[in-house]
């Protein structure tokens, strides 16, 4: 007998995008619709926590609108609804979390609060309705979740069953790219910009800092930001013009050579089948095809528009939470769940 169809509705405001998606059965994405406030955030040169939830609570209805229009679903046909409950900006996630609250009080659907790094690691199961489907991923497996907040190693050794391996013990991969961009006066948000910048640029121009912290599955990205700093102050001093493209090319090399040879090392250790990167930093082209090149074990890494915030990804993730618990009666007690352990 095949299973019905189970059809949930995502929410995603932990940051500076607002998102809502359908999603069917954890992998088939029936919309996801995806308001930006990075032109409006870049003008600062990075997010302004108070005009973030201003802007969510703008947006968060019509996104929400559009996302069931797009899907062709009417809110009664959901089998619930999931939204990002941490980590993130307590007045960004806010909005999120009381329009769910909101639908799942008026439907008597259930409310499933979601954690946003979770949400990452789901992004790797999703697909378009106009793509056939990949391969699902096949525990045990390694996900190395590197975004804005976070650089992560953690161990996934079946639906829901994490172990975190090790994180940064300062800037995430993200923030580091964010703050360099910043300091070659780069456009926010900095991923991008130093990925663009340093194409025509050499990554051995300059040798900055690896920080492999041997021992451990932990990173730290504050020593390379700090040399690109001493770097850019000397050759100021020498009255020298910078030279941003060699700069965001080394720059990126050594964040990049730190990502692949621990995680590549982390999924050798404790033996897992496949690799996942996921989390805004996995857009970056130099990661990615590295992170191809050099793995022998098969490696998923979502296309560029599911890399970064989106709400497909949390209802995705709801899916297994909606399997696996009892959501017969109403819950609405979604406070953060982190870290994901
Ligand atoms: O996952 P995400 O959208 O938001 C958070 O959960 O934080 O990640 C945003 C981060 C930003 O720091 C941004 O600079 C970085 O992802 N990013 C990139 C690239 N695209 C986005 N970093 C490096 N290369 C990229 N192409
Ligand atoms: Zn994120």
């Amino acid at each position: 007998m095949t299973q019905p169809t189970v059809r949930i509705l995502g929410i995603e405001s932990s940051c500076d995008e607002t998102a809502a998606s359908v999603v069917s059965d954890s992998r088939l994405i029936l919309s996801n619709v995806v308001a930006s406030q990075v032109d409006m955030h870049a003008e600062f040169g990075g997010v302004f926590p108070e005009l973030a939830s201003r802007e969510h609570v703008k947006a968060i209805y019509p996104i929400v609108e559009k996302a069931l229009a797009q899907a062709h679903v009417n809110i009664e046909d959901l089998d619930a609804i999931a939204v990002t409950q941490g980590p993130g900006l307590a007045g960004s996630l806010v909005v999120g979390v009381n329009m769910a609250k909101g639908l799942s009080l008026a439907t008597g659907k259930p409310l499933i609060g979601i954690n946003h790094l979770e949400g990452h690691i789901y992004s790797a199961w999703l697909y378009l309705a106009d793509a056939s489907p990949h391969q699902v991923p096949r525990f045990p497996l390694l996900a190395l979740l590197v975004s804005g907040g976070h650089s992560e190693l953690i161990l996934v050794k079946d639906h829901l069953q994490y172990e975190r391996l090790g994180g940064t013990l300062d800037d995430a991969a993200g923030e580091a790219f964010d703050k360099v961009a910043r300091l070659l006066d780069l456009s926010y948000p900095g991923g991008p910009s130093i990925q663009k910048a340093a194409q025509p640029g050499s990554p051995t121009a300059f040798s900055f800092p690896r920080a492999y912290l041997e021992g451990t599955w932990d990173f730290s990205f504050s020593g390379v930001k700090t040399a690109v700093l001493r770097t850019i102050e000397s050759l100021q001093q020498e009255g020298r013009r910078l030279p941003v493209a060699d700069l965001s090319a080394s720059f990126q090399a050594a964040v990049v050579d730190v990502l692949v040879e621990k995680t590549i090392a982390a999924a050798d250790d404790h033996d897992v089948r496949e690799i996942i990167v996921a989390g805004g930093v996995s857009a970056n082209k130099h990661l990615r095809d590295k992170m191809l090149s050099e793995s022998t074990k098969p490696v998923h890494i979502p296309p560029l528009y599911l890399c970064t915030d989106n709400a497909a990804m949390i209802a995705g993730a709801a899916y297994f939470h909606y399997i696996q618990n009892d959501f017969s009666k109403q819950d609405f007690d979604v406070l953060p769940t982190w870290p994901l352990s």
